[in-house]
């Protein structure tokens, strides 16, 4: 060997030795970074920051996206740090975080809401002043206000009759189709339904627009907010804006048919526009719009995903179906083929236990994001103020010490009320979800008609699950779809 080769293969042992090295100080030195932050008697809660800048980013993908075990990514943790507290650090979407993933834990960030502030990357896209961001009193005020217009049963009763129409002339046109994909039909379906019950626009090209822009604007919402072209963040901001010139347009225009005296319509948008505040002040024109952007960017996506999913778990639960089909086929035999009502669906107890098992499987908010408003310790445990506290409810709903065989679709589970603090689909505390009732209302009646008037099967049967944004099978759910008793 020549001086030059031997020099060469120096190298190499020497980079091959260094390299693990180099990659346990790398994987330290986060961990040491943000340790250092608490010197205090209290210690941050077990687990580890990650890489530096990446954090614990690359081993969630790893969980969510190659391995498509999403679950192990807390079962790991729950192995190596034990779980005693039901908190991890880690350095997730960008930031130092704590993780909750246990009853207790989720239950005592959640009810928090001054400790722990909802958090989002990009405010203005949900709307500064809307009620999914602003705290105190004017969350209250606009929530309360909300909650009688959408999610009480007087609303919940008139609301039940006005989507039906659309819902049976939707199946019908879905039959006629033969074939299709659950997901983006369940979509175009809920949207013309909130379009018209929140603002009383009609299905159209102006509905078909909107959807667009609210679609685009939902994709940015937790992308990192960096207004550059080609981002997801710049393409939401823009679909924001353009959304927004949508409903001014509206809001000038009713302004204009109160002063001609005009009747007024019968809508969200118009409570909202009539709600006061403390001071009897009305709500700025600007809070009227971020709420009503923020109602329907709220009642679209998650009550169409609770939707495909109902398609595709009772096609493979076909024991499910056939129970829910007598309970139905009953009360329509009953009802003489009239609408459904709420009081009937608040009656039905198949029906209401498919619901909730559809909803508690179909995971939509896998976590919901908050930061410490201060220093905060939990079981002698220190949350660091200004750290993302990351509320993992979704491991509440699939972890086998809490729903027994999580993973099978077993609507009998609700014969019993679920372990306290272990059911977190609709969140917790003074945030949790405004239409929650809405939801599974609108569910119901679609599982009803289904039931008692059609017969689907899924066209992928093994298709692939995908977990982000959210849990959903990578073909969106595609069926074939026929009226029942046709060949
Ligand atoms: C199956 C369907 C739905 C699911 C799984 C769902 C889930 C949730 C969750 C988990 C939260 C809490 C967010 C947090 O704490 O950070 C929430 C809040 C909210 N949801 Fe829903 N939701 C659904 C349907 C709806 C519908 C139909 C509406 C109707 C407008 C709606 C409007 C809202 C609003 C306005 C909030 C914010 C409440 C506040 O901050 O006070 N959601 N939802």
């Amino acid at each position: 060997m020549d001086r030059d080769s031997d020099m060469q293969v120096w190298v190499v042992v020497w980079i091959a030795g260094a390299l693990p090295l180099v990659g346990w100080l790398l994987w330290r030195l986060n961990d040491v970074w943000y340790s250092r932050l608490c010197l205090s008697a209290a210690k941050l809660p077990p687990g580890h920051m990650g890489l530096p800048f990446f954090g614990e980013m690359p081993t969630f993908l790893w969980y969510f996206k190659a391995l498509r075990r999403p679950d192990d990514f807390i079962n790991a943790k729950r192995r190596k740090y034990g779980d005693g507290v039901g908190m991890y650090r880690s350095h997730l979407f960008g930031s130092p975080a704590i993780i909750a993933c246990s009853p207790s834990a989720n239950k005592f960030v959640l009810q928090s809401s001054s400790d722990f502030i909802i958090y989002w990357p990009s405010v203005e896209l949900v709307g500064t002043r809307s009620l999914g961001a602003v705290e105190g009193a004017a969350h209250w005020r606009v929530r309360s206000l909300v909650s009688t217009a959408i999610n009480q049963p007087r609303a919940l009763s008139i609301i039940s009759l006005t989507v039906q129409p659309r819902l049976l002339a939707v199946l019908k046109s879905w039959a006629q189709k033969g074939r299709i994909v659950g997901y983006t039909e369940a979509k175009k379906m809920t949207f013309e339904n909130v379009a018209k019950l929140f603002a009383s626009f009609e299905p159209g090209p102006l509905v078909d627009t909107l959807d667009e822009l609210l679609v685009g604007l939902i994709r940015g919402l937790r992308a990192y907010p960096f207004y550059f072209p080609g981002t997801a963040y710049h393409h939401a901001f823009r679909c924001r804006k353009k959304a927004e010139a949508i409903f001014w347009e509206e809001l000038e225009r009713r302004k204009k048919s109160r002063v001609d005296g005009s009747k007024n319509k019968n809508d969200l948008m118009e409570e909202l526009m009539k709600l006061k505040n403390e001071e009897g002040k009305p709500l700025m024109d600007m809070e009227v719009i971020d709420n009503i952007i923020t109602l329907l960017v709220g009642g679209y996506f998650s009550t169409s995903l609770a939707m495909m999913w109902a398609l595709y778990y009772l096609a493979e639960y076909p024991d499910v179906l056939q129970k829910l089909r007598e309970e139905n086929m009953q009360i329509s035999q009953e009802k003489n083929d009239e609408f459904i009502t709420s009081d009937d669906i608040s009656k039905m107890k198949y029906t209401n236990k498919v619901v909730e098992e559809t909803i508690r499987m179909a995971n939509i908010a896998q976590f919901l994001f908050r930061t410490a408003t201060r220093d905060v310790d939990y079981k002698g445990y220190r949350i660091p103020k200004g750290w993302k506290i990351i509320v993992w409810n979704r491991y509440l709903h699939t972890d086998p010490e809490n729903y027994d065989d999580p993973m099978r679709f077993n609507p009998d589970r609700w014969d019993a009320p679920a372990k306290p603090g272990t059911h977190m689909v609709f969140g917790w505390g003074s945030r949790l979800c405004a239409g929650n009732m809405l939801a599974k209302l609108q569910v119901a009646i679609f599982i009803h008609h289904l039931a008692v008037g059609y017969k689907w099967e899924l066209v992928n049967p093994n298709a692939q699950m995908t977990y982000l944004p959210h849990p959903k099978p990578a073909d969106g759910v595609e069926i074939t779809f026929s009226r029942l008793g046709k060949a």
